[in-house]
């Protein structure tokens, strides 16, 4: 049952440096400076306590302002993790996460997105709860997350890769907000300059296209400058009538190969390309990390203690946030875990609140954070320069 919803009130509390701030509490949500760090009162909280109560605190004030919510629930896999435990039944394991996702959605802002971490075992379970929670028209994708790399040798197949179920508070919302990603080196190499053309970098694209859709007008000899006559390929016919790819081939932006003799093809301008990748749905550990990568991370993040089992390597959260949200925005992680959200939002300029109900929320996520604003190196820090600063609060729910 949804316990009683608690009124979120402004309160002014003094802080480590007894300077005053106007800082979120409530009734029931106890700030607790020996556990924060850094500057205080910087829009960032860890919160122990019990999420579905937290969630519930945190609506008054909070609704319509979290831009990206990401969730990493237990995935009722019936395992006794060192710092938790999955095991329960189906049913109220869908119930209790459904429970939470509809609070969450209460709280996304316009352009708000939930990214939900799951595995094979109760994705498709999820995916019909959370589409009647949030609308069919409001899913986005499924992605595909290769975790790990090795094969697994003593099961059928090795089971190699996780989901992430994307959806928006609104759809069209989310389509004009979403970020595209940086052109990887990868795909910036494709892009040369073999003809010194002073427009820069540029990469060659097909010229013709399927024959069954051309009309009468596609279907011509190109007469290249050499003089060489190019009939469309079988099948096939060009792109553009005759009059514009003459145009095309005035202006320098056709390629007939090193030697003049190859089939026609369009210049691509690096410079007139959009400055960005669409985000794909296939994500491979090489580019996203994978659960061992954030498993030695987490050996050096908390040497000599027991190894928090189920860490999500930084690199997949950067992704996520970098396409669904921009420098001051909100993220909420309502299962925290070991903290890598909250770490990641914090190198990347994102405000934050991380929920734990674990002792892991003081033993790691406030530990962790505290290495983060000290400039801990580790994750993406070399990707997105992070060399610390910053501060977050800590916060106890129902602490006698
Ligand atoms: C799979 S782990 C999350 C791992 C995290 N993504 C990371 O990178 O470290 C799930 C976490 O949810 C926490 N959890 C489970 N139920 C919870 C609840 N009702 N309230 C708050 N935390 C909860 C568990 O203690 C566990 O730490």
């Amino acid at each position: 049952m949804l316990v009683m919803i608690m009124e979120a009130m402004q309160m002014t509390v003094k802080s480590k440096s007894n300077t005053p701030k106007n800082t979120f509490l409530t009734a029931n949500m106890t700030l607790t400076p020996n556990l924060s760090y850094g500057q205080p009162n910087a829009g960032n909280m860890l919160i122990k306590g019990e999420n579905l109560t937290v969630l519930e605190c945190l609506l008054p004030k909070y609704a319509g302002l979290i831009r990206c919510v990401y969730i990493d629930p237990p995935y009722n896999n019936q395992e006794k993790y060192t710092h938790y435990l999955d095991s329960g039944s189906h049913e109220t394991w869908l119930q209790d996460v459904s429970l939470r996702i509809k609070l969450l959605v209460e709280l996304l802002s316009t352009g708000g997105s939930i990214w939900i971490s799951i595995d094979d075992n109760e994705v498709h379970y999820l995916k019909v709860a959370v589409d009647k929670i949030m609308g069919r028209n409001n899913f986005i994708t499924t992605i595909i997350w290769q975790q790990r790399t090795t094969r697994e040798n003593r099961n059928v197949f090795s089971n190699n890769h996780e989901y992430l179920l994307v959806y928006a508070k609104n759809a069209k919302d989310f389509k004009a907000a979403r970020n595209l990603l940086p052109l990887t080196p990868k795909v910036r190499s494709r892009y040369r300059n073999p003809d010194n053309d002073p427009r820069g970098p540029w990469q060659s694209v097909s010229l013709n296209a399927q024959a069954g859709h051309g009309v009468p007008s596609q279907f011509y000899d190109v007469v290249a400058p050499n003089g060489r006559r190019h009939s469309p390929p079988k099948g096939r016919c060009w792109i553009y009538n005759q009059e514009r790819l003459q145009e095309e081939i005035r202006k320098n932006n056709v390629w007939f190969g090193s030697d003049g003799n190859g089939v026609p093809r369009l210049k691509r301008f690096l410079s007139n390309t959009q400055c960005g990748l669409t985000p794909d749905t296939l994500w491979i550990g090489e580019d996203v990390g994978t659960n061992s990568m954030a498993k030695k991370h987490m050996l050096k993040l908390f040497p000599g203690q027991p190894l928090f089992d189920t860490p999500k390597p930084e690199q997949l959260i950067h992704r996520i946030l970098k396409i669904s949200t921009n420098p001051g925005d909100l993220v909420l992680d309502a299962y925290l875990g070991s903290g890598t959200t909250s770490a990641v939002a914090h190198k990347m300029g994102r405000c934050y609140i991380g929920i734990e109900d674990g002792e892991h929320a003081i033993t790691h996520c406030a530990d962790r954070m505290k290495q983060v604003i000290d400039g801990e190196s580790g994750g993406i820090s070399n990707t997105v320069g992070w060399v610390g600063g910053g501060g977050y609060d800590f916060y106890w729910l129902n602490r006698k």
